[in-house]
C-alpha cells in the first residue's frame, strides 16, 4: 500500500480496517511535541511571563504543566490507544451517546487554524522582511506591522504561502511528509533557540531582565495569573481539541504513554523557558525597569518591541532577527501541519472520502475561513465582535481557547473521572509501563482538573464580557 493510503486509513468506528500507526516511539515524542511546541510557545508564553511577573508566572506555569496539564495529556493520550479510533469514534466506543464530546472537540481545530495561518503569515513576512527590507525598516514604532496586516492583499498573499507549505507537508503523508518535516524542524528550532538565549544574555542590560524572568516573587500571584497560566497550559500542549486522542490510536500497544507524555510536555516546557530567557531580557531592555515590563507587555512585543531592540544590536540585527523569526515560522509550521492533519483525519472519518479528497476539502474550508479573519483586520474591520478595537481574530480565539477547549476538557474529565472511570484508562497504561502515580493521577482528573476548568470558563468569558477585570 502506497505510504500515504497506509497511513491514514483513519477508521471511524470501524476497528475491522487496519489502522495507521507511528513508525515508532520517537515519531510520536516528536509529533506531539511539534503539535504543542508553536506560536503558543514563542509569542504568547513570553507575553505573558513579562506581563504576570516573570519567574513568579514561569513557577505557575511549570507546576501546573507537570501535574493537570501531563495529567490530561496522558488521559487524551490513554483514551485513543485503547478504544483505537479518532476522537468522535472514541468517545462513541463507550456509547453512541457520548458521541457529541467527540463532535464538539472536532470543531476546535477547524476554529484554529484558520487563524493560526494568519499569524503563520505574519511571521514569513517577517522573515523574509530581514532578508529584503532589512532591520531597520522593520523596527519603525509598528509602522510596518499596522501598513502589513491592513494591507489585505499582502497579508492575504502571506496568509496563502504560509498555508501552502502547511499544505504540501500534509498532502505528502504522515511518514512521507509530517514526520520527516518534525524530524528536521524540531532539532533545528531547539537549536536556534538556544543559540539566540545565549546570544541575547551577553547583550548589555539583559542580565536584570533575565533576573526579572528567574526570580520568583510570591506576593506577585493573583488571579489574572492563575487563569493566564491554565490557558496558556491548554493551549501550549494541544489540549482539548482531539489531536492527542488521535495520535495515541496511532501508537503502538507496546510503547510507554507515561515515558511519552513525560518527554512531550518536557519539550513543550523547555522551548517556553527558551522563548521567554530570549524574549523577556529583550522587554526589558526596551521598557527599562520590572513594573513597565509588566504594563507594557502585549501581542505586540514579538512584531514591533522586538525588532526595535534588534535593531539597536548593530550588525547582527539582519541575522538575529531573520533567525529568530525562522525559529518562530518552524514552530508555527509543525504546528498548523499538526492542526492540519487534525482537520483532515476528521473529516476523513466523518464523511469515508478519501484522504485526498478531505484534504482539498479541508483547504478550501480553510483558505476562505483564513480569507475572512485576515479581511478583519482590513476590508472588514468595522466588525469588532467583541467590543471597541477587536477583530475577527480575537472573536476565533476567544471561542476556541476560552470555550470550547475548557467545556472539552471538563466534560471530558468528568466523563473518564465519574462515568468510564479512572480504572479503565489506568489499565490501558499499565499495558506499556508502571503508572506509579496513578492514585494522584485519579485525583487530579476527578476533582482538581475540573474545578480549575470551571475557574477558567467562568474568568475568561468574565472577563471578555468586562464583567470583571484582572
Ligand atoms: N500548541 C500550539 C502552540 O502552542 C497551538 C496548537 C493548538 C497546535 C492546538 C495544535 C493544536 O502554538
Amino acid at each position: 500500500m502506497a505510504d500515504n493510503e497506509r497511513e491514514f486509513i483513519t477508521t471511524g468506528e470501524q476497528p475491522d480496517i487496519p489502522r495507521s500507526k507511528w513508525s515508532g516511539k520517537l515519531a510520536f515524542i516528536l509529533a506531539g511535541a511539534a503539535s504543542a511546541v508553536g506560536l503558543g510557545n514563542l509569542w504568547r508564553f513570553p507575553t505573558l511571563a513579562a506581563r504576570y511577573g516573570g519567574g513568579t508566572f514561569l513557577i505557575t506555569y511549570i507546576i501546573l504543566a507537570f501535574t493537570i496539564g501531563i495529567s490530561l495529556l496522558l488521559l487524551e493520550t490513554a483514551l485513543g490507544r485503547k478504544t483505537q479510533q479518532s476522537v468522535i469514534g472514541a468517545y462513541a466506543s463507550f456509547g453512541k451517546k457520548y458521541r457529541w464530546i467527540g463532535k464538539l472537540a472536532c470543531i476546535v481545530p477547524f476554529i484554529i487554524t484558520p487563524y493560526y495561518c494568519i499569524i503563520g503569515g505574519w511571521v514569513t513576512r517577517y522573515a523574509v522582511g530581514y532578508l529584503t527590507d532589512g532591520p531597520v525598516a522593520i523596527a519603525d514604532g509598528g509602522g510596518f506591522f499596522k501598513g502589513f496586516i491592513t494591507d489585505p492583499a499582502s497579508s492575504f498573499a502571506f496568509m496563502l504561502v504560509f498555508m501552502a507549505i502547511t499544505f504540501i507537508v500534509v498532502a505528502m503523508g504522515v511518514e512521507g511528509g509530517i514526520e520527516k518535516a518534525n524530524f528536521v524542524m524540531m532539532p533545528a528550532l531547539l537549536v536556534v533557540a538556544v543559540g539566540i538565549s545565549v546570544f541575547v544574555l551577553m547583550q548589555p542590560g539583559a542580565a536584570q531582565g533575565a533576573a526579572y524572568y528567574l526570580t520568583p516573587d510570591f506576593s506577585k500571584i493573583s488571579p489574572a495569573l492563575l487563569v493566564g497560566a491554565l490557558g496558556q497550559m491548554f493551549y501550549s500542549l494541544s489540549l482539548a481539541m482531539g489531536i492527542m486522542v488521535t495520535y495515541g490510536s496511532y501508537l503502538d500497544k507496546k510503547e510507554s504513554l507515561t515515558g511519552s507524555v513525560a518527554s512531550i510536555a518536557g519539550f513543550d516546557s523547555v522551548v517556553s523557558f527558551l522563548a521567554g530567557l530570549m524574549i523577556v531580557p529583550v522587554a526589558f531592555m526596551a521598557f527599562g525597569s520590572a513594573d513597565a515590563v509588566a504594563a507594557k507587555s502585549g501581542p505586540s512585543l514579538m512584531f514591533i518591541t522586538l525588532p526595535g531592540v534588534f535593531e539597536s544590536m548593530g550588525g547582527a540585527a539582519p541575522i538575529i532577527g531573520f533567525l529568530f523569526f525562522l525559529l518562530v515560522l518552524f514552530a508555527a509550521l509543525t504546528s498548523s501541519i499538526s492542526l492540519t492533519e487534525a482537520c483532515v483525519s476528521i473529516v476523513a472519518d466523518g464523511t469515508h472520502w478519501t484522504r485526498r479528497r478531505s484534504l482539498i476539502f479541508c483547504i478550501v474550508v480553510i483558505v476562505v475561513v483564513g480569507g475572512f479573519v485576515n479581511a478583519g483586520y482590513n476590508v472588514l474591520s468595522f466588525i469588532q465582535p467583541l467590543g471597541e478595537g477587536s477583530t475577527l481574530l480575537d472573536l476565533f480565539d476567544f471561542l476556541s481557547n476560552s470555550v470550547i477547549m475548557p467545556i472539552v476538557a471538563l466534560v471530558t474529565c468528568i466523563f473518564v473521572g465519574w462515568i468510564v472511570k479512572p480504572k479503565t484508562l489506568i489499565d490501558e497504561v499499565r499495558l506499556s509501563s508502571p503508572f506509579r502515580f496513578a492514585k494522584v493521577w485519579t485525583v487530579i482528573i476527578k476533582y482538581v482538573a475540573p474545578v480549575f476548568m470551571v475557574i477558567i470558563l467562568v474568568s475568561y468569558v468574565a472577563q471578555t464580557f468586562g464583567l470583571v477585570n484582572f
